[in-house]
């Protein structure tokens, strides 16, 4: 596929950070982004590349009324080779067009997404930093842009993506986090969006994220929304757990993400024979499992996040120390690897990298 991408460069290219030590999250733009827009029975057009800055939407548009929104989180690296990567870009596709399909907006073909990425990417190169830990984060997202106030299916859809050079996602690094299960709010339900990547889904965590940031944890750990009873996600992250010598992850069940890193470090767990299930974890398995010295490590897996060890819990008031918080072995292997294979440092045997330029 060659797609025809019109091209407005910017007369005025920023100043790349100078201290990649102070990067954080999101917090910093490249020079351009892409975007394009989609009418039913006309499909996606005028696709562009332009500088980056506000766009303008109708106030009566979808997203604003109805949170008719979804977006994909994917990174950029600079491989020790000196070349740039992303990667699994092809699982965030599919991903995305899941999310679509859920939300009832517009699907992207597999090519055309792989295509503008890399146009994209390639195009701001400069920007994906240097030093170890960091990379290009990819925000790319769609939203529904019908000027009307009807609550329908939308008809017309605009396509962004923005890029940001980030460190770690966390305050914290590498170091443990420390984290409350929630036992009041729920972020989604069986039959609800909670496997799709999309807007509402964060915007229902904020409330107990911000009560858990209040009390000194770094985020909240959701339990189902149904019988408030079986372990799902973090706020930004999948979870897994070592609980004697069996690595643990809740079992896809519709109302958690399906994290490209949690199904990395899946099959890279699996191929070097480690026993890992997914399944259902009850709170209280976990909570028991903490108190007889039975939960080995704990760790959060995303794309942001890459692999983050969890060395607290806290659950109706009480704390659980989670090996002795500090990074356990499996979580530091997890990290190692999958840094390493993005990096270009240890051979990428599974065909996850998709070179860039
Ligand atoms: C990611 O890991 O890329 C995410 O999208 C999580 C987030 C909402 C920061």
């Amino acid at each position: 596929m060659s797609l025809d991408i019109r091209m407005e460069l910017t007369k005025n290219p920023k100043a790349k950070p100078q201290d990649e030590s102070k990067l954080g999250f999101g917090k910093i733009f490249t020079d351009h982004m892409f975007m394009m827009d989609y009418e039913e029975g006309k499909g996606w057009y005028d696709l562009r590349i332009v500088p980056y800055g506000p766009i303008a939407i109708d106030p009566a548009s979808t997203v604003l009324h109805y949170g008719a929104e979804i977006f994909e989180g994917m990174k950029a690296y600079r491989r020790v080779d000196g070349s740039i990567a992303m990667f699994r870009p092809d699982e965030n596709g599919k991903r995305m067009n899941n999310s679509a399909e859920r939300l009832c907006l517009p699907e992207i073909d597999p090519e055309m997404w792989l295509e503008i990425l890399d146009t994209l990417v390639k195009l701001e190169k400069d920007w994906v930093p240097h030093s170890e830990g960091t990379s290009l984060y990819i925000r790319p997202f769609t939203f529904g842009n019908d000027p009307h106030l009807g609550v329908h299916a939308v008809h017309h859809s605009t396509f962004v993506c923005i890029l940001s050079p980030v460190g770690a996602y966390y305050a914290e690094g590498i170091n443990p986090v420390k984290i409350a299960i929630e036992s009041d709010d729920v972020r989604a339900v069986r039959g609800g969006t909670g496997y799709a990547k999309c807007g509402g889904n964060y915007a229902a965590s904020l409330r107990a994220g911000k009560r858990a940031e209040e009390k000194g944890f770094t985020q909240v750990l959701w339990l189902d929304g149904v019988e408030r009873k079986y372990i799902e996600e973090v706020g930004s992250m999948n979870v897994m757990f070592k609980i004697n010598d069996e690595i643990v992850t809740p079992k896809l069940t519709g109302s958690v993400l399906p994290g490209i890193t949690r199904k990395s470090c899946i099959e890279l767990l699996k191929s070097q024979g480690a026993n890992v299930s997914e399944r259902l974890i009850s709170v209280d398995e976990l909570v028991e499992a903490a108190e007889n010295g039975s939960l080995q490590e704990a760790w959060g897996t995303g794309t942001a996040a890459v692999v983050s060890p969890v060395g607290w819990l806290s659950y109706q008031g009480k704390e659980y120390e989670i090996g002795g918080g500090k990074i356990g072995e499996t979580t530091q292997h997890l990290y190692d690897t999958l840094t390493g294979i993005q990096w270009g440092k240890i051979p990428d045997t599974f065909g996850w990298i998709h070179p860039v330029c």
